[in-house]
């Protein structure tokens, strides 16, 4: 019998391409996402699309639900043998954060309440759960290590991530659920999200409109391809922490947490470089485009930060992985897929 997923969020952009992967490496998935319209649900429904596509044995099922409705998480834990539970579905985004602060407590803190209740009444072998760089905050010592005081959020939505990590590590070792929590670092790439900058910078300049490059331009982001970000989760899906004994005779946390970002840091005047020069080259914008006459260097806005950077040498050590895309390569796979879903100028 194949093994079973459940992962949530998975019409979102990192859930959608790792439950991909996962059918067609044989796993069952169920995936949930209550397809909400914090982005464009269009994308959402492409991104299914191209699941369906993907799932030929037809193993992916797909519920249409809110992570906060413990009732249905309930059962679908009941249900089903979960093997392994990919947590992805959260409210995403810093700046939302700021305007609609309640759509975080309910899918970052209950939802993921919700996942750990279940785990904890219906065994699975890993609970895998996204968290974000952005719990670094201000960290002004690069790069930044999973060693590192993460006790200063500057965002809601930060604040959130770094909670999920706490009540992960309580319900490891309270109930020995073998636990994962994944620091991403702005991860890009075709069927990305249209609220993140590289997507939004394509649309305005598509429109002829002028890009706002925050702090004035003096960013650094760690940028980290969607696929490079799938092969991280499949790894450490694979490699649940041990439960073992402490010296008080009742179980450790079998907790830990990973950064995943590509440990090489861009400034963002380069990353807009790169980026529009591969909208021209695959024909998104036209020869010539005056690039110049369409950006305003702007200040810091707030929840932002002036610099993410991972330090990725604990996945490297423990499962032998760092991230390989260039950011070239990364960027033309998003310019060709956003060509054929917007069309060029
Ligand atoms: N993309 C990034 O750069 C990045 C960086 C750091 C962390 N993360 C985290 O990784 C995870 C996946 O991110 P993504 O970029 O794929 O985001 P996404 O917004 O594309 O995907 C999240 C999905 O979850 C769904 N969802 C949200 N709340 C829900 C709820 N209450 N019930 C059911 N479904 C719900 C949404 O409809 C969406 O499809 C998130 O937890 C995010 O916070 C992403």
């Amino acid at each position: 019998m194949s093994a079973c997923a459940f992962v949530t969020g998975a019409a979102g952009f990192i859930g959608a391409f790792l439950s991909a992967r996962l059918v067609r490496e044989g796993w069952e998935v169920v995936g949930l996402d209550n397809v909400n319209s914090y982005y464009d649900p269009g994308i959402k429904e492409e991104r299914l699309w191209m699941l369906r596509e993907a799932d030929a044995e037809g193993r992916f099922t797909f519920v249409r639900g809110d992570l906060a409705d413990a009732a249905l998480i309930e059962r679908l834990f009941a249900e089903n043998s979960f093997d392994v539970v990919v947590n992805l579905a959260a409210q995403a985004g810093v700046r939302y954060s700021i305007e609609n602060p309640r759509a975080y407590v309910e899918s970052n803190l209950v939802g993921f309440f919700n996942v750990l209740e279940a785990c904890r009444h219906h065994p699975v072998g890993h609970l895998v759960y996204a968290s974000s760089s952005s719990v670094y905050g201000g960290n002004e010592k690069v790069p930044f290590s999973e060693e590192d005081r993460v006790d200063s959020p500057v965002s809601l939505y930060a604040a959130t991530k770094k909670s999920d990590e706490l009540m992960a590590h309580a319900y490891s070792k309270l109930y020995s659920i073998p636990a994962t929590g994944l620091r991403f670092f702005t991860v890009y790439g075709p069927m990305g999200r249209p609220d993140m900058a590289y997507f939004k910078f394509a649309d305005t300049l598509r429109a002829g409109g002028t890009i706002k490059i925050y702090n004035m331009g003096d960013c650094r982001r760690d940028f980290t391809y969607v696929d490079d970000i799938v092969e991280g989760v499949v790894r450490v899906m694979a490699n649940p922490p041990e439960v073992r004994e402490g010296a008080d005779g009742l179980p450790t946390a079998a907790h830990r947490v990973y950064n995943i970002g590509n440990s090489d840091p861009v400034q963002l005047l380069d990353f807009v470089g790169t980026l529009q020069r591969v909208l021209v080259e695959e024909g998104v914008l036209p020869e010539g485009y005056d690039f110049g006459a369409h950006r305003e260097l702007v200040p810091m806005q707030p929840g932002d930060v002036p610099v993410t950077y991972a330090d990725t040498s604990a996945l490297e050590r423990d499962l032998g992985y760092r991230p390989q895309t260039k950011l070239e390569d990364g960027l033309r796979e998003f310019a060709r897929w956003y060509r054929g879903y917007r069309g060029p100028q």
